[in-house]
């Protein structure tokens, strides 16, 4: 196949796992002669990365095919792949015939195969593999961010928690050995990344396929590589989230000092009708073994549904006071919304959509208020930031902390450090999503 001059465009919704998995497939279409270019105007071939966890996903995805119809005349051929192509599968070509592929993120180590059958003018389709063990490891994988980088250690989950489709569409769960997983943390060290995130769905579920390494091991054997200055795991499942873990980061200072668990609810009436295997006791056991650390102060965040099916006024204040004995550092909040397959399509969706938003409006206010006094925690203390970048307009350089917090700061006469180095800034002001500061000294 002759694709030395051929161009490709891909975009991608979603979580951390769609964006590394894109990062894997540009590799992978490098790798076989394609060229990535910036616009879909440029493209031979257009890659459309897709998320379907929530709302009305599919619609979206369709609307977007429709509106690339009329490119089709250009010769152009479009790829759909992610979360909607394994949900909605062949139904893809039946709505949108202009589309050429349609593959879930379990047949990815087949693309290059696929790339053939539709450069040879046929359809090709990746969607039967959701039962297998192998991973989508590639040598291939084009990241984008010089400094920071994700590696994915588990694929799928097995969990069906009650309103999910992942396990429907990432398929079961699969670890990869620690050996590849420290072999590709090394490589990036040596490649000059300081910054490395080990990502899965699951991620503490981790099963090193060769039985040698818990998870928290493997976190402390990463966090050990020469060069390494950062490590982050996400996203953990309070299930599976053990001591050895937090252990381990009040031991090994290069891993981050910030978890994200989600918590979905404070009432454990709904976290059973969730199938989320744990009480509101059993996650705050795991809360209060992560503020009682020696030598680290944990940043904590989590995600949370309102409105799942029967919740209550009580179920909803539950919620509420989680959030403020947990005191997060940042929530990601949801309305349920009933996703096709999963097990919550069999309750009644009693609670209206008003309602929902009512009780979202509720908890984010309580949040900011608890953020805004996290946050001005920090004022009057020197913290260590990644150089992320220089904003123009503010005239302040991005940096981030150790606990995952936004801290854009100025540098008085010093000349301005560059993205992916390291250094102290003296925070002199906090808002409730950032920190304002000054440079105190170059390390
Ligand atoms: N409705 C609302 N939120 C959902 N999430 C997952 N599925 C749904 C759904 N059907 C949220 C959960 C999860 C996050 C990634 O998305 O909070 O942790
Ligand atoms: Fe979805 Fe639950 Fe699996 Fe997380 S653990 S991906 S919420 S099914």
């Amino acid at each position: 196949m002759n694709t030395q001059n051929k161009t490709f465009f891909i975009e991608t919704f979603g979580c951390q796992m769609n964006f590394h998995d894109s990062e894997k497939v540009v590799g992978t279409l490098i790798s076989q002669g394609y060229r990535q270019v910036q616009s879909v105007d440029e493209a031979d071939l257009i890659f459309y990365n897709t998320c379907s966890i929530r709302d009305k996903a599919e619609q979206k995805v369709f609307h977007r095919l429709a509106d690339y119809k009329k490119l089709q005349e250009q010769g152009k051929k479009f790829a759909v792949i992610g979360c909607v192509a394994q949900q909605e599968g062949e139904n893809i070509f039946e709505r949108a015939p202009h589309v050429s592929l349609v593959a879930g993120s379990a047949s990815y180590r087949n693309l290059p195969e696929m790339l053939v059958q539709i450069e040879s003018g046929s359809r090709a389709t990746g969607l039967d593999d959701r039962q297998t063990d192998e991973t989508f490891e590639t040598e291939f994988t084009a990241r984008t961010n010089p400094h920071r980088g994700y590696i994915t250690i588990i694929e799928g989950c097995d969990k069906f928690c009650a309103y999910c489709v992942v396990p429907y569409t990432r398929g079961k769960e699969r670890s990869r050995t620690s050996d590849s997983v420290l072999a590709e943390a090394r490589k990036m060290a040596d490649a000059g990344y300081t910054d490395i995130q080990l990502l899965g769905q699951n991620v503490n579920s981790y099963r090193d396929a060769a039985g040698k390494k818990s998870f928290a091991e493997l976190l402390t054997a990463v966090g050990e590589i020469p060069g390494i200055r950062r490590v982050r795991f996400t996203t953990s499942h309070p299930r599976d989230f053990t001591r050895d873990i937090v252990d381990a980061i009040d031991t090994v200072p290069t891993l981050c000092d910030h978890v994200h668990l989600p918590v979905q609810s404070g009432s454990s009436r709904v976290l059973a009708s969730m199938y989320r295997e744990y009480t509101r006791e059993q996650y705050l056991e795991r809360i209060g073994w992560m503020k009682s650390t020696r030598s680290r102060t944990i940043s904590l965040t989590t995600d949370i549904i309102v409105g799942f099916p029967g919740e209550t006024e009580a179920d909803f204040e539950h919620t509420l006071s989680l959030i403020d004995t947990v005191h997060y550092d940042g929530i990601f909040s949801f309305k349920y919304s009933a996703r096709p397959n999963t097990p919550a399509l069999k309750y009644i969706d009693s609670i209206s959509e008003e309602e929902k938003s009512r009780r979202l409006a509720i908890l984010n206010e309580r949040q900011r208020e608890i953020q805004r006094a996290n946050y001005a925690k920090h004022i009057g203390h020197i913290m260590e930031v990644m150089v992320e970048g220089y904003n123009e307009a503010r005239g302040q350089v991005i940096g981030r902390t150790s606990q995952n917090k936004t801290l854009n700061f100025t540098c008085g006469t010093s000349p301005l450090p560059k993205p992916g180095s390291y250094v102290n800034v003296l925070v002199t002001k906090s808002y409730p999503n950032s920190l304002v500061g000054e440079l105190a000294s170059n390390q």
